[in-house]
């Protein structure tokens, strides 16, 4: 009774890995317990997961290498890996909700969010291809398109162009305060592009350092036509998800990325930690710091625990 926050399934996004191939379930190393799924086998995950109450699934491709290139076509290619997920999701499970991020990092062959051109990722370009991107997924029938790539004035140029396709009623959740942290890389082995990535993110993600941008960042995607915003990475940055939370009053979600998920299973897996307790603790805290939901890959796991508490 005198608990101030409580976890529910509902709280959760579970993000989801989709790869090439029939059959596939790839386990991915530097995320133990954590897999590529193939489109056809996208199905029996969702069940599972809806079955413990998760509506909500982030879809992350690692497409194929031949099909990255420096100019990333293949993100606004209606029939992409992406879209064909959209497509079987929506087709297996009609009552779930299918976000998808926009940003060129699994399409690009340099690994960057935005087009790399003589060594400067380049914002305006950039953004022309996000739109496209964006309308290809709405398309396919993504409910909400999470601009991931922190270039200036997406949001906005999205929501335009998705309203002038029809789509109105799609909705954006922006990335809005994401910073350029090294606990993105297990996301970068899982959908392939930690290896061709030339330079850092420096240019466009925040740096660690820096509090107040963060309101800013965020102000500007609300203003722009942000519906949701987020932070990211999670625990580290929780301090953020309270200023945001507390300043705007927006729906606002914290992504718990790779690295936090990494670094908890590595140290359960060595008994170091307790597993179960940690996983339950870890998502409390963004309770407590005022998050409206979590992206988290701990979600089904989180669910079962939920349910064997009672
Ligand atoms: C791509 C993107 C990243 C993540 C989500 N979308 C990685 C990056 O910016 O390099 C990270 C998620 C995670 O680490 O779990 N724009």
């Amino acid at each position: 009774m005198v608990a101030e926050n409580i976890l529910t399934p509902a709280d959760f996004i579970l993000p989801l890995f989709v790869c090439e191939g029939r059959g596939k379930i790839n386990a991915i190393e530097s995320m133990p317990g954590v897999y590529r799924y193939s489109v056809d086998q996208l199905a029996p995950i969702v069940e599972e997961a809806s079955s413990l109450g998760i509506s909500a699934y982030a879809i992350f491709p690692q497409v194929d290498s031949a099909d990255k290139t420096p100019d990333a076509r293949e993100s606004y290619n209606p029939d992409n890996l992406i879209c064909r997920s959209i497509r079987a999701i929506r087709a297996s499970h009609p009552e779930v909700g299918v976000i998808c991020d926009a940003a060129l990092d699994p399409f690009n062959s340099d690994g960057h969010d935005g087009l790399l051109v003589d060594g400067h990722v380049i914002n305006d370009e950039t953004v022309e291809i996000l739109c496209r991107q964006s309308v290809v997924q709405a398309e396919a029938g993504c409910h909400v398109i999470a601009p991931s790539d922190m270039m200036d004035g997406r949001v906005g140029a999205i929501r335009r162009e998705l309203d002038a396709a029809g789509f109105e009623g799609v909705r954006i959740m922006s990335y809005a305060a994401k910073y350029a942290s090294a606990f993105y890389g297990p996301f970068r082995d899982a959908i392939g592009s930690s290896g061709a990535l030339k330079g850092d993110k420096n240019s466009y993600q925040m740096d660690p350092a820096n509090s107040d941008e963060a309101l800013r960042e965020t102000g500007q995607d609300i203003e722009e036509g942000a519906d949701m915003v987020m932070v990211k990475p999670g625990l580290p940055y929780i301090d953020i998800v309270t200023r945001v939370k507390q300043t705007y009053g927006v729906p606002t979600f914290a992504y718990q990325v790779s690295g936090e998920y990494a670094m908890l299973k590595a140290a359960a897996n060595n008994g170091w930690l307790d597993n179960d307790k940690v996983v339950l603790e870890s998502l409390m805290a963004f309770k407590r710091a005022g998050a409206d939901g979590i992206l988290t890959y701990l979600a089904i796991e989180a669910c079962r625990l939920l349910e064997a508490r009672g």
